[in-house]
């Protein structure tokens, strides 16, 4: 699906002052493109992909999906958030078969994907404990699987691996760019990390700290899956390293 975001504008008012974060925001996310946003905290990332996933509204502009407009989230949208949002109550079993069941994939289905998601981030074994028995990147892994078992169509993420180690991080680098290839999935991530940026996206965009406004829309292009060794894959990083640190100086 296609996703635009049009003329978005977001305003906070913390104690009385108004705090414009998001000034005439213009994004266009092709069909199957993955994009990544990157910028300093409190830059607005969030708050842009939260109104791309319908959990809160633009006070001007809007997003548009496949010509119609986003008001709610809906169920071909999955979204992953900065926090985790696991249902603590929930064992992770029922955390990852809760989509399922609202959509209604049959039992035989649901725990095949079950079953395959929790091999792929390594969580076999741990199916029932709950969310505060464990570690925040096992939560993290959760978020990512559980937002996986509906085969979305766009993949909206927060920060999916900002709290998964090194070596679960490249994996699940390469497991997200399998399914999305696979699923032909529109994904936007948010990320901190100008590596995982360059190896997993189509077009990178940096947000400054100035109203949300776009520095670069900067395209990789890169042959799949991307070779870190090679200079160009450098060339790109160190690029966006020099534009992330202009924000800071602004
Ligand atoms: N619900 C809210 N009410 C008031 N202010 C908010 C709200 N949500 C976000 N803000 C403010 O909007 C700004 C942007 O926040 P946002 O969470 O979008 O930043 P971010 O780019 O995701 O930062 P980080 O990289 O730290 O996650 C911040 O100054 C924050 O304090
Ligand atoms: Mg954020």
């Amino acid at each position: 699906m296609r996703l635009v975001v049009d003329n978005v504008n977001k305003t906070f008012i913390n104690n009385n002052t108004e705090h414009k974060v998001l000034e005439n925001i213009n994004l266009n996310v092709g069909k199957g493109e993955f994009v990544s946003l990157l910028g300093p905290s409190g830059c607005g990332k969030t708050t842009l992909l939260t109104i791309m996933g319908g959990f809160q509204k633009s006070d001007k502009g809007s997003v548009l999906l496949d010509d119609k407009k986003v008001e709610k989230p809906g169920v071909e949208r999955a979204f992953i958030f900065q926090n985790y949002a696991l249902f603590p109550w929930k064992t992770i079993k029922e955390n990852v078969l809760f989509p399922m069941k609202q959509q209604k994939v049959q039992k035989e289905e649901r725990e095949r994907r079950l079953e395959s998601l929790l091999e792929m981030c390594d969580l076999k074994g741990k199916e029932n404990m709950y969310p505060h028995q464990l570690s925040g990147g096992m939560k993290q892994r959760v978020a990512i699987i559980r937002a996986l078992a509906c085969d979305p169509q766009v993949l909206l993420m927060d920060e999916p691996l900002g709290a998964v180690d090194f070596k679960m991080r490249q994996n699940l680098q390469e497991e997200l760019e399998n399914i999305w290839t696979k699923n032909k999935i529109t994904a936007v991530m948010v990320t901190h990390d100008v590596d995982e940026a360059v190896y997993m996206s189509d077009r990178v965009i940096v947000m400054s700290r100035n109203k949300g406004q776009i520095l670069e829309d900067l395209k990789i292009d890169l042959q799949r899956p991307r070779n870190r060794e090679i200079s160009e894959y450098e060339d790109y990083k160190t690029r966006l390293t020099k534009i992330l640190s202009k924000c800071y100086e602004e």
